[in-house]
């Protein structure tokens, strides 16, 4: 990798620490030490065809059984080609012919402090319903609906309900804005927008309803909308096109069977940022996604039966819909779902959650963690925690000291922690321990999951030395990634299949150590992370250059201590605009208004140009040396302006 390339990012400090499983774990634990583990991975790497069809005989339900286990046409993967079934059928249905019927599916906790359980029974009642309701409204299989709604139940049965009937879902961040999500919907030409008058966040109404009002001002396919009344605002209702969910549900029969989808049909589009401007409509099918997360969430998690499991994701991300939703339903587990924010009404909130409900198995993001760090140990320890038995950890990679709190704290020194790498992109956890097998080390994933070979190799596809940073790719298709980027294949084959010829490019810097683990070492594209959320600086670029006192734009993260990283933007005015703090504070809301929160500039400096090559191009690694307050150690022979750095250095306007 070039500097550039790199951007910062090869050092990682030298961690000695490990941890072994605790014994009483592993003896209950589905993989028991490292020798199985490494027997297991071995074979099921040598001969995958075997391990792929004993998992999806196992753990899957089928209408249909496939005649062929994958057709591999580079870069086009179809797996379990012929097979039929329904991913909604598996996540409910199965669960009601055992005695898991009455068994808790869903118990949700709302941030006023309202609570809700739904067994199987009331979901496979409510999901059927709700399947009626939108077949009520035209909904076909193959069309498109995208959700945006708060986290409550009924964004899961909404996506269920969409499964069942073979409707494919885009589910839309609630904290996305109007724009954003008219920018998703119409890439994905949905008919239908599933909504809710607004959810609560930090003692606020989120007001959905109003941003799709919004939103469908430049949405003209949308036809119909479904709404759920959560806060009970008022709010404008369209009528013909509008519907309150209640209404539309309540004449609706609860019996709906399951539609068989073949296995390379679309279960859903999933939007993320990457190196550009426009997101990507991540496109995951039905079987092979269905098997990774049901599979990963079963050994990843040790999920045993009595388990209550909380991912605290929203389901508007990838990892809300894999170990939210689909992988713990479809392994029968009870999955918590929490409305709010973890700092609400305080700090304690999340461990409130967990003494609450008895979690056993909680999986959140760094970010949180952070956090939850400076806001002090009091906040835990006046919570029984003793019913957390296994931790888990997504988005970015988690700093040492970070772990280590999370171990102390959080897990009592007895819960092995599982730092989970995937994306999007690859639908189920591609590297992480296996808790009752792998010695663990703070700040790092370990070890592949069964079936999936990473390497770690330069620009040229040859792997590099053990200790070396180098790109991560994925050297053998799984049954679980995603087939395409909605409507644009070329992009898919640019992205994904042309910067390593034969490999999947995940975007990411890696090292192996001398034990094999892999260490992830963050992006090596323009995609930031902010807070365990991927944005594409490109995108924060093109929201600020659409502000008409805007000349040019450059966004760069830099380390934050507890977002992990946070947006900078470098800003050159048209002629005759005055830099000013009033102007700072437009152009950020600006950002949030075309973006959504989340995108909420850290910082903005003006300055009258941008440090660039001889041939033009922004030079972000030097921006990013800037914006940490770093010298930069870099080459600087191609600047075209060393004032331009100076200017950079010395002040803020
Ligand atoms: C980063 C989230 C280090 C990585 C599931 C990846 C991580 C991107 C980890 C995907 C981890 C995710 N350690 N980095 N355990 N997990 N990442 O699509 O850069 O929202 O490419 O999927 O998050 O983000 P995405």
């Amino acid at each position: 990798m070039s500097d550039e390339q790199q951007g910062g990012i090869t050092t990682v400090l030298k961690e000695d620490r490990s941890f072994p499983p605790p014994q009483e774990f592993q003896t209950r634990a589905s993989v028991k030490s490292m020798e199985e583990y490494e027997q297991l991975w071995q074979k099921s790497i040598d001969d995958s065809e075997t391990f792929w069809t004993e998992q999806a005989e196992t753990l899957l339900d089928w209408d249909q059984r496939w005649e062929t286990l994958l057709e591999w046409n580079a870069p086009f993967a179809k797996w379990f080609v012929g097979g039929k079934l329904n991913a909604c059928h598996n996540c409910v249905d199965r669960h009601l012919l055992t005695w898991r019927k009455n068994k808790a599916a869903i118990v949700w906790e709302g941030e006023p402090g309202d609570s809700r359980v739904l067994t199987f029974s009331d979901l496979h009642r409510e999901v059927c319903k709700f399947s009626n309701a939108l077949k009520s409204i035209g909904v076909t299989k193959g069309q498109r609906v995208t959700i945006y709604m708060p986290m409550i139940p009924e964004l899961a049965i909404a996506v269920l309900a969409c499964a069942r009937i073979g409707a494919p879902h885009s589910v839309v961040f609630g904290g996305f804005s109007s724009e954003a999500l008219a920018d998703r919907n119409n890439d994905a030409e949905a008919s239908v927008m599933i909504t809710a008058d607004g959810g609560w966040r930090r003692g606020k109404i989120i007001p959905l309803k109003d941003n799709v009002d919004e939103c469908l001002t430049k949405s003209p396919t949308v036809k119909n909308v479904i709404v759920y009344k959560r806060t009970g605002q008022e709010i404008s209702m369209e009528s013909g096109r509008d519907h309150w969910w209640h209404e539309l549900v309540e004449e609706q029969s609860a019996d709906c069977p399951a539609e068989p989808m073949d296995s390379e049909d679309p279960l859903f589009l999933l939007y993320t940022s990457g190196s550009t401007g426009k997101p990507k409509g991540i496109l995951h099918t039905t079987a092979g996604y269905l098997l990774g997360a049901t599979l990963t969430t079963r050994y990843i998690f040790d999920l045993k039966e009595e388990d209550t499991y909380w991912c605290t994701a929203d389901v508007g991300w990838i990892t809300g819909h894999s170990y939210i939703v689909y992988g713990p339903l479809s392994n029968g587990a009870t999955t918590v779902m929490y409305e709010g924010a973890p700092n609400w009404p305080d700090a304690g909130r999340f461990w409130d959650v967990i003494e609450k409900y008895r979690v056993n198995i909680l999986y959140t993001a760094p970010t949180a963690i952070r956090a939850f760090i400076k806001s002090g140990d009091q906040w835990p320890k006046k919570h029984d925690l003793t019913s957390l038995r296994l931790l888990g950890t997504v988005g970015e990679p988690i700093n040492p000291e970070a772990w280590m709190w999370y171990h102390e704290v959080i897990g009592g020194g007895r819960c092995p922690i599982v730092d989970t790498w995937w994306q999007t992109e690859t639908g189920s956890i591609m590297i992480s321990p296996l808790p009752g097998a792998t010695p663990t080390v703070p700040g790092c994933a370990t070890r592949p999951f069964f079936g999936i070979q990473p390497q770690i190799v330069d620009k040229e596809g040859k792997e590099v030395t053990q200790g070396r940073g180098g790109f991560l790719v994925m050297a053998k298709p799984w049954p679980s990634m995603l087939r395409n980027i909605w409507g644009d294949e070329e992009r898919f084959k640019q992205t994904y299949w042309s910067q390593v010829a034969g490999k999947y490019f995940t975007g990411d810097g890696a090292r192996r150590d001398e034990k094999g683990y892999f260490w992830i070492l963050g992006r090596v594209d323009d995609v930031i992370n902010v807070s365990g959320h991927r944005l594409s600086t490109m995108e924060v670029e093109s929201a600020l250059v659409s502000h008409d006192d805007v000349a040019e734009a450059a966004v760069v993260g830099r380390p934050h201590e507890v977002k992990g990283e946070a947006i900078t933007c470098f800003v050159t005015l048209e002629e005759g605009k005055q830099p000013s703090p009033e102007l700072k504070t437009e152009l950020s809301k600006h950002v949030v208004d075309q973006i959504g929160a989340l995108a909420r500039p850290e910082e903005i400096r003006f300055t009258d140009s941008l440090p660039k090559t001889r041939s033009g191009k922004i030079m972000r690694r030097l921006l990013r040396d800037v914006a940490a307050g770093r010298e930069s150690q870099g080459d600087t022979s191609t600047l075209e302006d060393f004032t331009v750095l100076a200017q950079l250095r010395d002040g803020d306007e």
